[in-house]
């Protein structure tokens, strides 16, 4: 390979493609300049002749091909055995002060047998912000076998944790990435030393891209690690990082003299392979052009190609080229650099003033959980772990409202969806999916012969609901718990304005729903037949059928479930269940599989989708035929992204037992949150709900709140967002299990010193009102 002094017509034909893509200024995070006076003659044939390529020279170099007008860059000198590594040192701090840009920065090439005291005060004095370390200078003789620790040793790590400092790592072995010895040690190291920050070159040393595919699962939750772009020449490489990591964590690196090369690396098999001119046989006549372009354009092309069909914003990509690395070097750069991202409360306050009551879901308003410090929105979200704006990551334990099982971004819902959107989510003729999932239902529910499909759990309850009232030709309904925010429901509400306490809002006002409607809808309680024949007896005639959950948080009693069905059948009623949030989640497929009772209708949502929108209504022949006689119709219920979310669900919760296995961990969580509150008896802690959502509770009277608002402020100091329902995820696995136990002891015991100081209103301050959610079933 040779550094090429000029570009080609080819190169600067390719070059133009890059003209819409590179922003105006951009950071580049892995460039080496070069002097030849440091290395032995011939130490590095592929720069020439060449005179020194200094922090000016990169620019230049690099300005031939890209657009950008302003390049940033961190600097540090290139490895070599024969390299006078202290000249190189002073020569990259002088080049970045003298000729670098105002965010410019250096890198000191440090090796183990470096003095650890001179390395420290070069860093504690700020002419180097990090360290390059290599291989090469571990003191194995087959340094491409080095284990993490050979070359960048527990000391430095310790200097970086001390200075906030950063480790720009060439990982090797030969499965980089997928190599369990390097996990190991960056996980160790990273989790030990936290106030360091890793850039791993190269996309994690992916020139064989299948590293990067299968290997960033196991470092996703390690928040001090990004990756850099530089010399990676296959696309699959970045989409795998895009697609692991998040578009937040991979900066673009140029990895200069490199990129000015002619060549490109190809993975083959479980290796790679550099291809660039040279290795090309002399007597190879090629049918085509054999033009290789410089691997700083093939890199950049790749790049935009992921880009692209990662369907990365240009919010995203301005983040791979500039955002990332200044938030990654933000403690060494002038405050007034980063633009400040707004915190969850600015946005949400923003957020009221452009979106009629903030958002969509009531459960999700800041108000709900701590106006004064709730992160409000995310960047990211994957397994159990979720990212706000800032980049803090919590592990979510409040499971998105109950819609999340497997959990968020799950790779195999995600996987079918994508299929699904690059075949086509909607046309004119239906999606085959839909009859697919149908005879999956159906087979799943043995009483059942029919399903419909909606978008959401409250309009998929409301299409029950109207089946049910065409099919008995009567209107009224006796219902528990929660089903949503249509007018069948909030008609339970008109006229006394209490009837739904205990089941949704109390006191609410049911504002715009027809007061005609008064006196279709009435509640009863669960557990309590009583009042379930007074509903029934209060619809009289006029009863159509009876909506309940088959449980929520305790199981029925004394036959509950069983009971109203009976009744319900023997008033002429459709028996409809809402298992909205008891699918899959209670009983496979739903709570009502547990409790063996057979409905008339049931209704899933939430779950069944993973997070993708879906509702699926189930329900006997001879009712769902009452559909046909009723106008029940809407275009977007043809979509195809929930039911082919819905079957990638079906088919991963059957496979991996995820019920069994949730339930199981509920349990032992549920046993932990009893001796947790015996261990805190202060905090009056009531345990309860189902084993797949423990339920956990201060029981203090109009202290209530004020000590799970603490509770909760203190969980989410320390990396958890919870609730008063534990949702448990597939993805909360045993150790996220135990890292949540042990955080909410330690912060149980600061709750309980504040309310045995008695000073719980002065130090959660005041609460927002608002209304909660208040389920009686
Ligand atoms: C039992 C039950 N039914 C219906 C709904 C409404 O579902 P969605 O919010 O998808 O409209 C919910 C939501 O919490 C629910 O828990």
């Amino acid at each position: 390979m040779q550094y090429a002094d000029l570009l080609s017509p080819s190169d600067q034909e390719l070059a133009k493609k890059l003209n819409d893509f590179v922003p105006e200024e951009i950071y580049d995070i892995h460039t080496h300049p070069y002097h030849s006076d440091h290395f032995a003659p011939g130490a590095w044939k592929l720069m020439g002749g060449k005179g020194p390529t200094g922090c000016a020279e990169h620019r230049a170099a690099l300005q031939r091909y890209m657009p950008a007008k302003t390049i940033h860059g961190l600097y540090f000198g290139m490895p070599h055995k024969t390299a006078d590594r202290p000249a190189i040192n002073t020569w990259v701090a002088d080049q970045v002060k003298e000729h670098g840009t105002p965010l410019s920065r250096g890198l000191m090439l440090v090796t183990p047998s470096d003095d650890r005291e001179a390395v420290a005060s070069a860093l504690r004095s700020g002419l180097f912000f990090g360290i390059k370390v290599y291989h090469c200078y571990s003191g194995r003789e087959d340094t491409m076998n080095a284990t993490v620790e050979e070359y960048a040793p527990d000391w430095m790590w310790e200097i970086l944790h001390e200075v906030s400092g950063i480790m720009l790592l060439h990982i090797v072995r030969d499965d980089a990435m997928e190599d369990v010895t390097n996990q190991q040690s960056i996980r160790r190291l990273c989790q030990t030393y936290l106030q360091a920050r890793l850039i791993l070159a190269h996309i994690g040393r992916s020139f064989n891209y299948r590293n990067a595919r299968n290997g960033f699962h196991n470092i996703v939750d390690l928040d001090n690690v990004v990756v850099d772009t530089s010399a990676i020449c296959e696309s699959e490489a970045f989409a795998a990082a895009f697609k692991i990591l998040g578009p937040r964590r991979v900066l673009w690196g140029s990895d200069f003299a490199v990129s000015e090369m002619r060549g490109r690396c190809v993975s083959t098999g479980k290796s790679f392979f550099w291809l660039y001119p040279e290795v090309i046989h002399p007597d190879y006549v090629a049918p085509t052009s054999t033009d290789f372009t410089l691997i700083g354009i093939e890199s950049l092309l790749c790049l935009q190609e992921a880009c692209e069909d990662a369907g990365l914003t240009s919010g995203d990509i301005d983040d791979v080229f500039q955002g990332n690395a200044l938030r990654t070097l933000a403690l060494h750069l002038p405050k007034e650099t980063t633009a400040p991202t707004p915190t969850g409360p600015e946005l949400w306050s923003r957020a009221q003033s452009v979106i009629s009551c903030g958002t969509g879901l009531l459960s999700k308003r800041a108000e709900s959980f701590d106006a004064k410090g709730w992160p409000s929105y995310f960047s990211r979200a994957s397994g159990c772990d979720v990212w706000d704006l800032n980049n803090n990551r919590y592990v979510d334990f409040a499971g998105g409202c109950g819609a999340i099982l497997l959990g968020y971004a799950d790779p195999d819902v995600n996987a079918a969806v994508r299929r699904r959107v690059s075949v086509g989510t909607y046309s004119t003729l239906l999606n085959p999916q839909e009859i697919e999932l149908a005879e999956q239902l159906i087979d799943l529910h043995p009483w059942a012969n029919k399903v419909r499909y909606a978008r959401g759990g409250g309009d998929a309850m409301t299409v029950a609901v109207r089946i049910a009232r065409a099919a008995t030709g009567k209107s009224g309904i006796a219902f528990c718990g929660y089903h949503g925010w249509h007018d069948w429901y909030l008609a339970a509400n008109l006229g006394g304005g209490d009837a739904l306490d205990g089941h949704l809002l109390p006191g609410l006002e049911p504002q715009g729903v027809p007061r005609e409607l008064k006196g279709t809808s009435v509640p009863f309680h669960y557990n309590n037949l009583e009042s379930l024949d007074a509903a029934i007896a209060q619809l009289g005639d006029n009863f159509a059928a009876i909506v309940m959950e088959p449980m929520r948080s305790q199981l029925p009693q004394d036959d509950f479930v069983a009971k109203a069905a009976e009744r319900c059948r023997a008033a002429g009623g459709v028996f409809v269940v809402d298992e909205v949030t008891s699918g899959l989640r209670y009983g496979f497929p739903g709570g009502m599989s547990a409790l063996g009772i057979d409905p008339d209708i049931a209704v899933y949502a939430k779950a069944m989708s993973n997070g993708i929108p879906f509702g699926a209504i189930i329900g006997r022949d001879a009712i769902m035929q009452a559909a046909d006689s009723s106008f029940i119709s809407s275009s977007y219920w043809t979509d195809g992204i929930g039911p082919a979310a819905a079957l990638a669900v079906l088919e991963k919760t059957q496979d991996l037992s995820v019920y069994e296995t949730v339930v199981e961990r509920g349990t032992r969580l549920q046993a932990s949150l009893r001796e947790l509150a015996t261990r805190h008896p202060t905090c009056q802690l009531a345990i309860g709900g189902m084993p797949a959502t423990p339920s956990m509770s201060f029981d203090l009277g109009d202290q209530s709140r004020l000590a799970q608002t603490l509770y909760m402020r203190k969980m989410q100091a320390r990396g958890f967002l919870v609730t008063g329902y534990h949702y448990l995820m597939l993805a909360h696995d045993d150790a996220k299990i135990a890292s949540l136990l042990s955080a909410a002891d330690e912060s149980m015991s600061e709750v309980a010193k504040v309310i045995d100081a008695g000073t719980l209103a002065e130090t959660t301050g005041p609460l927002v009102q608002h209304i909660g959610f208040a389920r009686l079933t």
